[in-house]
């Protein structure tokens, strides 16, 4: 079973479209319940939701030695996910968190403490001003506006994928982001693909990602 040290934070990276080729033998590990949802999806979306779900029972089961299909979920104010062990819903062996953007979808997981990872493929977006200004700062949005076009859309989306970090971590709406847990969080950048830009934060800063790659 692959351990997690202390203040140890693995990501692994899944492209969709190269995971495809796995849909049988992924679809196996989901639930009941998963099976009847996914039929409610595009194709398209019940491929990805395939993979996703599939992948995240598959490393949960690396780390705890339960089985995929077996392992269950309680779900935070938000909707956050946590895993839930023996209908214990505080301290479980393994803290998580995902996402997923486009052909990308990064699992970041922790011994030690909460977690929020979120990834996003750099792209223009045409409301960029308005929503640096929001949730960024006035500072932030004039330092944006002075970049060419392409190093502004990439330092848009690096600092958009912080805040969503920081959103996910403490497993709350974006009116968390002024509490005194997000304060405490400290986040760092990581680059899954090309073209793409993530985001991990975490409470404290004894704590460091590791990169083990594709779980394949
Ligand atoms: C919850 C939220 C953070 C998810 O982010 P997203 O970019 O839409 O989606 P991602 O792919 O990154 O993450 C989805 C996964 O996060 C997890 N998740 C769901 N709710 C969550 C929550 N409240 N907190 C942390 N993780 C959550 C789930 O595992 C989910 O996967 P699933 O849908 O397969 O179950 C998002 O819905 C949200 O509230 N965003 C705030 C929007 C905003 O105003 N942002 C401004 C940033 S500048």
């Amino acid at each position: 079973m692959p351990e997690i040290s202390r203040g140890e934070v693995q990501l692994w990276t899944v492209i969709h479209h190269i995971a495809d080729a796995r849909h049988d033998e992924l679809e196996k590990h989901l639930s009941p319940d998963e099976i009847t949802l996914r039929e409610k999806f595009t194709p398209e979306r019940a491929r990805k939701f395939t993979t996703t779900r599939a992948t995240l029972r598959a490393l949960i089961s690396r780390y705890t030695g339960i089985e995929p299909s077996a392992v269950r979920f309680r779900h935070g104010p938000r909707g956050k996910p946590y895993l839930l062990e023996n209908g214990r819903e505080s301290n479980p062996r393994i803290q998580f968190n995902l996402s997923d953007s486009s052909d990308v979808v990064v699992f970041g997981f922790s011994s030690d403490r909460e977690i929020g990872v979120d990834i996003e493929r750099v792209r223009h977006l045409e409301r960029w001003k308005k929503i640096s200004e929001r949730f960024f700062g006035a500072a932030a949005a004039t330092e944006l506006e002075r970049l060419p076009g392409d190093a502004r859309d990439r330092e848009f989306i690096r600092r958009w994928v912080l805040e969503e970090a920081r959103i996910k971590a403490t497993g709350q709406g974006i009116w968390s982001r002024s509490t005194p847990e997000a304060a405490a969080l400290s986040y760092q950048s990581f680059f899954p693909a090309d073209e793409y830009c993530g985001a991990v934060a975490a409470p404290g800063s004894d704590w460091s990602i590791s990169l083990p790659g594709s779980p394949w």
